[in-house]
């Protein structure tokens, strides 16, 4: 089940040319191409006289011309051209999904296009500020259900034992959690006191010994996090901490797009407030977050199969608080639309 009226990233901005393509999102597959002048479509891939996708046929200037019998379509999905009589039959028509493109990816509205609002989409205010440094990641395939992602991006303990070489550090073991509820979705954050740095962010820090260490774990619905770590000087940190000159922040943007039930695609960048124009530091970042990624990706897909073959109920934990409340608030917003379209179809 999926959440429809809401923006998902649909691929990178480079993944998207004058060439057709088919990309699939919360199971629907969809034809995507560029414009002449740039601007990103996407209609639903299925010609409605015998469904062949439309990826699979020609563009032509800003239309697309089905590679069976040629019924062509514009940017808006409606039919412009029919072979033979020329008369266009009324039904011939594709849905067109609204798209936008920022931070670089391309950003798809899955339900009524009425509802969307591009004002909507993820907010990321020091995007393009030239004091922070980007690194750019990739859109990784996860063989898993999007929801295990979501619990994973609102659980800032499981660090200590699948990232240990990187991002994990003893305290993250134990220190107690807190579970916020906002109106767009679950933060769980804690601070950890005058600790060694993990060993990722010690190579990036820009001050020696000891530090106050923030995890902020926090998903948007339907499907989007920002965890954002700070790293400054044991005593500087805290919820009242004044932080440092020198404070370290990274802020992971990480965004779950369903492919369908058992699939995700997992696009991700981070900014930090330092050394903005430093591509080594850019790209070791990048790369070693990859490898973390790549220990998530291994982890979940094993638990999306024992949670489809358990044999045994599954138990809950004090730290599946936060997954589990933004869970409950995403299936009722889901329950809601569901409603909302049943009472529609009924007139
Ligand atoms: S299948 Fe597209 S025109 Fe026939
Ligand atoms: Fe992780």
């Amino acid at each position: 089940m999926f959440l429809k009226n809401a923006w998902y990233v649909a691929a990178w901005g480079d993944e998207i040319t004058r060439d057709l393509s088919q990309i699939t999102v919360l199971g629907e597959k969809i034809c995507v191409f560029r414009t002449q002048g740039g601007e990103i479509v996407g209609l639903e891939d299925a010609c409605p006289h015998r469904k062949l996708p439309l990826s699979k046929g020609r563009i032509k200037g800003d239309t697309v011309e089905c590679g069976y019998h040629g019924l062509t379509f514009d940017c808006a999905g409606h039919c412009v051209w029919s072979p033979g009589t020329g008369r266009i039959p009324s039904e011939a028509r594709v849905h067109a999904y609204p798209m936008v493109e920022r931070y670089g990816l391309v950003w798809i509205w899955m339900g009524n296009p009425a509802l969307a609002d591009p004002g909507d989409i993820f907010e990321i205010a020091q995007y393009g500020d030239p004091a922070w440094g980007i690194n750019r990641g990739e859109a990784m395939e996860l063989d898993c259900n999007y929801l295990l992602m979501c619990d994973n991006l609102l659980d800032p303990t499981h660090v200590a034992w699948v990232h240990e070489g990187s991002f994990g550090q003893s305290a993250t073991r134990d220190t107690p959690l807190r579970v916020t509820k906002t109106d767009d979705g679950v933060i769980v954050h804690r601070w950890m006191m005058d600790v060694e740095p993990a060993p990722f962010y010690k190579k990036v820090i820009g001050f020696a010994g000891n530090c106050d260490r923030l995890q902020h774990y926090e998903v948007r619905y339907p499907s989007h996090a920002l965890i954002r770590a700070v790293f400054t000087p044991a005593g500087t940190g805290g919820p009242d901490g004044p932080l440092h000159d020198d404070v370290f922040i990274m802020d992971s943007y990480n965004f779950l797009t369903p492919t369908d039930e058992g699939r995700t695609r997992y696009y991700w960048f981070q900014l930090r407030n330092i050394r903005p124009d430093d591509q080594a530091l850019s790209q070791m970042m990048s790369e070693d977050v990859r490898k973390a990624f790549e220990e998530d990706r291994a982890v979940l897909h094993e638990v999306q199969r024992g949670m489809a073959d358990k044999r045994s109920p599954h138990i809950d934990l004090p730290i599946d608080a936060g997954p589990l409340r933004f869970r409950r608030q995403l299936q009722a917003m889901i329950n809601e639309e569901a409603e909302v379209d049943r009472q529609m179809a009924e007139g």
